[in-house]
């Protein structure tokens, strides 16, 4: 426990002597200090490098247009038309505003978003597949804008879902919603998977262990990993400025899958519905909050 006692508080004389209130005087330095000093031990440990606050407005701008990407495809979707489809909007989207898609030729995957459909769990490369009424598709999209990444996805109904389909939706969606609400400084990383796995068990779907949220910004992929399952105060710690993805994939029967023979693609094994919701958070001093805000 912290002892209180020594503790300066913003109101007392400054302990530098110049008789100006602490806050007037030395906290500002101190906080500046603590902060360089994070920075330093959390990219030599875990090599995360926090973002300041430049950073952190490159990489909300390039959630704006990640999201207003994902406006305009869900404008788009409708039965008859294909993944390929949903490819060729995001990617000219994405150009007329001046950044580049990272999915496009990153380790070697051949497309400007991953479009998954229904027992796709993620990384669904798109081309010819129709959507047909009552298919769930997840749209993952993660512009680069001004050397900034943004990562976020949706779900979508393509017409009118069933009750299957309806029900992987609001699991994944409230999943989603209940690891941002962990999200806070202080906090451990597997507070947020054991809010997202328990909740997700409890309603009788499981998830998936082989894809992890992780830390996004400068890079696509940075540490930390952020598994959307865990125990109470396991792992690293949270602390302002870190920027990461959370985005549970939530399957309606078992967790296991397979890898299609075109190394991305990943399926239930089970071939239940999937479901993934993602935003790109960031840790402020009193919680989170999203870069690619949307209602949840
Ligand atoms: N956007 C995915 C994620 O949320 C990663 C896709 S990698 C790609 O982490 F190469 F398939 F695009
Ligand atoms: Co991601
Ligand atoms: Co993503």
């Amino acid at each position: 426990m912290k002892n209180r006692r020594l503790k300066v508080r913003r109101n007392d004389p400054c302990p530098c002597g110049s008789g100006k209130k602490y806050k007037r005087c030395c906290l500002h330095k101190e906080n500046s200090k603590d902060i360089e000093a994070d920075k330093e031990l959390y990219f030599q440990k875990y090599s995360i490098r926090l973002k300041e606050e430049k950073d952190i407005n490159g990489i909300r701008k390039a959630g704006r247009l990640a999201l207003d990407t994902l406006d305009l495809v869900e404008s788009q979707i409708r039965p008859g038309i294909t993944t390929d489809d949903i490819n060729t909007l995001v990617h000219d989207f994405t150009i007329k505003n001046g950044a580049t898609p990272a999915p496009l030729n990153y380790r070697g995957f051949p497309k400007s978003v991953c479009v998954s459909v229904n027992e796709v769990i993620c990384h669904g490369i798109p081309k010819e597949r129709v959507f047909k009424d009552g298919d769930i598709v997840n749209v993952d999209v993660t512009p680069i804008l001004n050397g900034y990444y943004a990562d976020v996805n949706k779900t979508f109904f393509v017409g009118t879902p069933g009750p299957d389909a309806q029900k992987i939706v609001r699991v994944a969606r409230e999943c989603l919603k209940r690891g941002m609400a962990a999200v806070r400084s202080g906090n451990s990383i597997g507070d947020i998977g054991w809010a997202i796995q328990n909740y997700a068990e409890g309603q009788r779907c499981s998830v998936v262990r082989e894809f992890v949220g992780h830390g996004v910004g400068f890079e696509f992929h940075e540490p930390p990993q952020v598994p959307h399952y865990g125990r109470k105060g396991e792992g690293l710690i949270l602390i302002p400025g870190m920027v990461f993805t959370i985005e549970p994939m939530i399957n309606l029967g078992k967790k296991d899958l397979n890898i299609l023979d075109d190394n991305w693609t990943a399926v239930t094994r089970d071939g239940s519905l999937s479901a993934q919701f993602e935003q790109t958070i960031l840790v402020t001093d009193n919680g989170f909050k999203s870069l690619t805000p949307f209602d949840l």
